[in-house]
């Protein structure tokens, strides 16, 4: 693996970020809900599992390819949807594709990105791109969005369901964030829809979310998508067995278990913990993906190993843009396939397939013995 000289793991790039970014876009991009008690709990919770290795199984050819809603990816891990991706690099959302596509895997751009969801589609054309959908008061701006993605070639929808008011964010609203003047919700230019570079006196992303989301957003809504889009739904923000249940029963193609970051509601549980009863309750009706507090090798293999198809990053991408943007979101992949790879090699895995359940246990696996 050639790492960026001094760079050879996310947390590396995470502590450069922190140097080299501007208050404003730093703390929009790290922070989490309230006293990001569930921020922390989403990285450390990982640290409660416990990985236990096989011997003397031949790795000389480890394989870590999978499927993705029917597309071939050449790694487990994608790229989660983070608004506003010009505030870390002049790029964008545009090199993060590219990033992704190089390394074979997937790109979800968010509604609420600086580089349209057009420049992303001819940015990187050989990319396998999804599209984060918010459902706005406005279902004719919302169903027009969904009409420019599925001409753009993106393959499925991921609508997030965890976001029908935004949660406070305390660094936000104590900045008063703003999208820098320069740089502008591309999805929307020309409509009332792009107005962040303002705040009323809080954070003008919340403000934004009050006045143009709908709160009112419900099962029905899930039907009324499906009813416009013949794009596979993914289900972004489960944290539930019965909100699965339920998301398959509506026919989501697949469920992403996720707390948004933990920039919801704080005192959510680690995705980690979430995920054995959401993939239990799916049952194989659904493909199941997680995303949350995921930093290395080890993670994305645990989250494979307790029922995940797929797990998504969110800040090492951006951490990776910010560092030397298409460049810098490849090597954030890299490592990890490094550390994965590394991971499989060393437990006696040589595909996603021979992962067993019981290699993966809970740490009070051990007391009870
Ligand atoms: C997000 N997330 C997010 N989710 C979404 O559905 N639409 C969006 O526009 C955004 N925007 C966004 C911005 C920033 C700065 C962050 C950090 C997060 C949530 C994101 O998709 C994902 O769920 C988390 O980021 C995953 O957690 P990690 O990998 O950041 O710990």
């Amino acid at each position: 693996m050639a790492a960026d000289r001094g760079l050879v793991c996310l947390q590396d790039y995470e502590r450069h970020a922190h140097r080299h970014l501007d208050r404003n876009a730093l703390d929009y991009y790290r922070s989490g809900a309230g006293d990001e008690y569930s921020l922390g709990l989403n990285q450390t919770s990982f640290r409660s599992y416990r990985i236990r290795p096989r011997c003397l199984v031949d790795v000389s050819r480890v394989d870590l390819s999978a499927r993705a809603l029917g597309a071939a990816v050449s790694l487990p891990v994608g790229i989660s949807p983070t608004a506003m991706q010009r505030m870390a690099h002049p790029d964008g959302e545009c090199a993060t594709a590219r990033a992704a596509g190089e390394a074979g895997t997937v790109f979800i751009l968010s509604t609420l990105s600086t580089s349209s969801v057009e420049e992303v589609a001819a940015a990187a054309p050989d990319t396998t791109k999804w599209f984060q959908l918010y459902i706005y008061k406005d279902r004719e701006l919302t169903r027009q969005l969904v009409k420019r993605v599925e001409a753009a070639g993106f393959r499925a929808l991921v609508l997030t369901v965890d976001a029908p008011v935004f949660g406070i964010r305390r660094s936000d609203v104590r900045n008063q964030f703003k999208l820098p003047p320069h740089l502008t919700l591309a999805n929307f230019t020309g409509l009332h829809a792009t107005d962040v570079n303002e705040s009323k006196g809080g954070s003008g992303i919340n403000e934004y979310v009050l006045s143009l989301f709908d709160p009112a957003l419900c099962w029905d809504d899930v039907a009324w998508l499906k009813s416009i889009t013949k794009l596979p739904i993914v289900l972004k923000g489960i944290l539930t067995a019965q909100d699965a249940v339920r998301g398959v029963d509506a026919g989501a193609a697949a469920i992403m278990v996720s707390n948004h970051g933990a920039r919801q509601v704080d005192s959510t549980p680690a995705t980690i913990e979430a995920l054995p009863e959401v993939a239990r309750a799916v049952g194989g009706r659904a493909e199941v993906y997680l995303d949350g507090g995921v930093r290395q090798g080890t993670d994305v293999f645990k989250a494979l190993a307790l029922g995940a198809r797929m797990v998504f990053l969110g800040r090492p991408a951006l951490w990776g843009l910010a560092h030397s943007g298409q460049r810098g979101v490849r090597s954030i992949l890299d490592i990890v396939r490094w550390e994965l790879e590394t991971t499989f090699s060393l437990t006696g895995c040589n595909s996603v397939q021979s992962i067993r359940p019981c290699m993966v246990v809970h740490k009070s696996f051990y007391h009870k013995l």
